[in-house]
């Protein structure tokens, strides 16, 4: 929206750096007793509480099937939960009208596993298209634009056609389309799924610097390979159901931690799944999983 050649951003209370507003001292997701069921006898997720703080990178894992992308669906309103309720920000999304979801929407950077990006239009074009939505004025989205190419990489690129860039670079385009509206937090699934491992630390590392500016990240990912090479929080699902660790596969219960007893994660009842899976244990479907007081 601009007036008088000034962008002014919907929703401000959305937005990390809005500390005038009460809201802004509210988590920026709150996840309390979710419930979705695509059918009707079997949830995909069953009762997940979750906090995520403002500036937290939470990495979301868990086998196929477990309900990730469902998770990260339910908050961009792709879906509405059937019980419980999803805060961003302090606002309950599955009341906002459909009117208001575009709103919830430009508050969010969403990148997915197959970048989503236009391939006959150029670099700019799909960075830009963002901003055009939000009748920003075009000297103000072509260096808003470029900034968001320089921190992803892609300096200069802007007239290249996307087709002609490879997977990587192409993830590229679509994270700067995620971030040039500099929203204050980012959805990503399965961001390097298509990716090979060399790749896909380096998309890593991208949503780290971008987190580092004060973006709060989730990460879907079930490469364990990925997620044990950083001391992030998990969030892992499994059967519909949450357990987490705070720091990373090296705290997670069952592996070696030297720390302190009172810093270590709350998920006692919680072990590594033999072979890849993180996998909770029966009976442990809250204790390990609130964050919520
Ligand atoms: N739109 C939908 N309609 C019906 N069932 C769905 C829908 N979306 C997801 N599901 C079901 O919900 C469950 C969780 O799916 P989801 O895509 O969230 O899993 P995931 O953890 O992201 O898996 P993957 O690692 O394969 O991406 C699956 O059983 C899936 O079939
Ligand atoms: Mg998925």
């Amino acid at each position: 929206m601009a007036r008088d050649g000034k962008v002014v951003r919907p929703f401000a209370f959305f937005r990390a750096g809005a500390q005038s507003d009460s809201r802004a001292n509210r988590p920026i997701l709150a996840f309390e007793d979710v419930y979705k069921y695509f059918r009707k006898d079997q949830p995909t997720l069953r009762g997940v509480n979750l906090v995520i703080e403002r500036g937290e990178f939470c990495f979301v894992t868990g086998p196929s099937g477990a309900g990730k992308s469902t998770l990260l669906q339910l908050v961009y309103r792709k879906h509405t939960v059937d019980a419980g309720r999803i805060l961003f920000a302090g606002r309950d999304v599955a009341r906002l009208t459909s009117g208001s979801i575009p709103f919830l929407r430009r508050n969010l950077g969403i990148v997915f596993q197959d970048f989503k990006v236009v391939k006959h239009w150029t670099v700019f074009e799909n960075v830009a298209v963002a901003l055009e939505i939000l009748d920003m004025p075009p000297r103000l989205v072509r260096a808003r634009v470029a900034e968001a190419l320089e921190r992803v990489g892609l300096a200069g690129r802007g007239d290249d056609r996307t087709e002609s860039l490879s997977g990587g670079e192409q993830q590229r385009v679509a994270i700067a389309r995620a971030i040039v509206t500099e929203p204050a937090l980012i959805l990503a699934d399965e961001p390097t799924g298509n990716l090979d491992p060399h790749l896909a630390i380096d998309i890593l590392t991208l949503f780290e610097e971008i987190h580092a500016t004060g973006t709060t990240v989730l990460f879907a990912t079930h490469d364990h390979s990925l997620i044990g090479q950083r001391d992030h929080r998990i969030i892992a699902l499994d059967d519909g159901r949450v357990l987490e660790a705070r720091t990373g596969l090296r705290s997670w219960p069952g592996a070696a931690d030297t720390r302190p007893a009172d810093v270590r994660p709350s998920v006692a009842d919680a072990r590594p799944h033999e072979g890849s899976g993180l996998r909770v244990v029966a009976g442990s479907s809250r204790s390990g999983s609130s964050r919520t007081g």
